[in-house]
């Protein structure tokens, strides 16, 4: 199985800042989050391990700017097509699919060797959000940096509520987990506390917290197509403040383990 390599240092070529990719209302605030980091530290290619990365999404336009990336994932189907896209995009070198549990990952990942973990929409499904957690803590090397991406608590309620589903937004505010029990897809959903209390039990320092589609999901169609721009601006202007925040469907934390 493969191990996750240590830094790499960029010899021949010179980092500029990091360009992102064309931003969505699901990915703009994230790349902005990420892009500070990676501007940071532009002179390394980094070691990225995406633990859940699917079929890269993230992991393809971290590897186009310059970056190791591996990416751990259960499903063998999304990383044919990782495998695919990163070919396609030209950096099949600097992607390495690993298949395997979030929770497996110290057999998979060397401890301390990793510059930047992405776990995103993952903790939601997931036995035990916690040992997953603890494990990416414990892949980062002191210093490196989590992108942790979790399904919000409140926006499930809104959505259903809106939706005519009354009954199942009832359950859902009243369940401890956030789930609507054993037909809802996901296992649970965060607050941004919560979701920041877990990331802190696995020793991690959160840095900040953001909101992920706080009207992405809520607008008409006609409106979210016809000004995807504005959208994104907007997206971008709401993400770091609450009460906004804490309504997006997704709750995006980047959190760093101590130096
Ligand atoms: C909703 S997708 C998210 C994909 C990607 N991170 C993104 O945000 O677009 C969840 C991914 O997590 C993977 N997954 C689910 N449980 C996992 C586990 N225990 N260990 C590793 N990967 C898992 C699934 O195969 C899937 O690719």
């Amino acid at each position: 199985m493969a191990r996750v390599t240590r830094l790499h240092r960029v010899e021949q070529r010179t980092r500029g800042r990091f360009v992102e990719p064309p931003l969505t209302p699901r990915t703009a605030v994230i790349w902005s989050v990420l892009a500070a980091e990676l501007d940071r530290r532009a002179d390394v290619a980094l070691t990225v391990l995406d633990v859940g990365g699917g079929t890269g999404g993230f992991a393809v336009p971290l590897a186009q700017a310059g970056h190791q990336v591996t990416v751990v994932d259960a499903s063998p189907d999304a990383l044919a097509a990782l495998t695919r896209r990163a070919a396609e995009a030209g950096v099949a070198d600097r992607v390495h699919a690993v298949q395997g549990d979030g929770d497996a990952l110290t057999g998979l990942v060397e401890p301390a060797s990793v510059d930047l973990v992405l776990c995103h929409a993952v903790l939601e499904v997931v036995d035990d959000p916690l040992p997953v957690t603890t494990a990416l803590a414990a892949a980062l090397r002191p210093g490196g940096a989590a992108s942790v991406l979790v399904a919000g608590r409140a926006a499930a309620v809104l959505g259903r509520a809106m939706n005519g589903h009354l009954d199942v937004a009832a359950a859902l505010a009243a369940a401890a987990d956030g789930a609507a029990g054993p037909r809802d897809t996901l296992r649970r959903r965060f607050a941004a506390e919560e979701a920041a209390t877990l990331l802190r039990a696995a020793g991690l320092t959160v840095e900040e917290i953001h909101g992920v589609r706080v009207l992405a999901d809520l607008l008409p169609a006609a409106v979210a197509d016809g000004q995807p721009g504005a959208l994104v601006e907007l997206e971008r202007a709401l993400a770091g403040h609450p009460p906004y925040r804490d309504l997006a469907a997704q709750l995006h934390l980047f959190a760093r383990r101590p130096a």
